[in-house]
């Protein structure tokens, strides 16, 4: 793979909340599990578990526990056929005892790494992801059966999107987020450098 088209498929993966009802073929959905398998962790904890929820009745209990009747976040999320919810587990004793000494919560770390690997790939298979971080954690544990012991990281909506229209990105330009050897250093970098755009891409 050449060094531009990772880059392009990065820019190609947005957040997709209008999908098509077409079923998603399994062996796409393994190999985004794969990606998801083989991202880094802290002390290689590998502290999750991914649920695949494509039986219509549970998938639309579950979309419909990503929305609050004071703020219907999430309403779209019932036309994607598949969802995948990450469970974050305990961790290893290394990373727990790593997470302790450096006040560092490593398993969400890690969990949000998967969860862009798994979009990536998603992406390359020529379909649509939407993280959610708004759903009642107390009803999707319930409804799937999820132990105490673990939490709900993210679910992940899974489909065909409507429109597969590339989008801009809405993003902060590099001259404002990065810095030269510290914090207060020059930035030097500006965006139409990398993007040929100014950063819109
Ligand atoms: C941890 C996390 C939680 C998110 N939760 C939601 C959500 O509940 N609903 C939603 O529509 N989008 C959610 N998003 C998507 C973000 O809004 C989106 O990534 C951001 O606006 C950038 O847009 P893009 O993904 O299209 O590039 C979430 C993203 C992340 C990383």
């Amino acid at each position: 793979m050449r060094a531009d088209e990772f880059l392009s498929l990065v820019r190609k993966r947005r957040s997709v909340r209008a999908y098509r009802p077409d079923p998603v073929e399994k062996k796409k959905i393994l190999r985004c599990l794969e990606a998801a398998r083989l991202a880094p962790s802290a002390c290689n904890a590998q502290p999750w578990t991914f649920i695949v929820v494509d039986e219509s009745h549970m998938k639309n209990a579950l979309a419909d526990l990503t929305n609050d009747s004071w703020l219907p976040l999430n309403r779209f999320a019932r036309q994607a056929p598949v969802h995948v919810v990450v469970v974050v587990e305990k961790p290893n004793w290394t990373s727990s005892l790593g997470a302790v000494v450096k006040k560092r919560d490593f398993p969400w770390i890690d969990l949000g790494i998967a969860a862009e690997h798994f979009c990536l790939q998603a992406t390359a298979e020529g379909l649509g992801t939407c993280m959610l971080g708004w759903f009642n954690e107390k009803g999707a544990r319930t409804l799937l059966g999820i132990p105490q012991k673990s939490r709900v990281g993210l679910i992940i909506t899974l489909g065909y999107a409507a429109d597969p229209a590339d989008q801009p990105k809405q993003r902060k330009t590099m001259e404002k987020i990065v810095r030269w050897n510290s914090y207060a250093g020059e930035s030097f970098v500006k965006s139409e450098a990398v993007t040929g755009d100014g950063g819109r891409s």
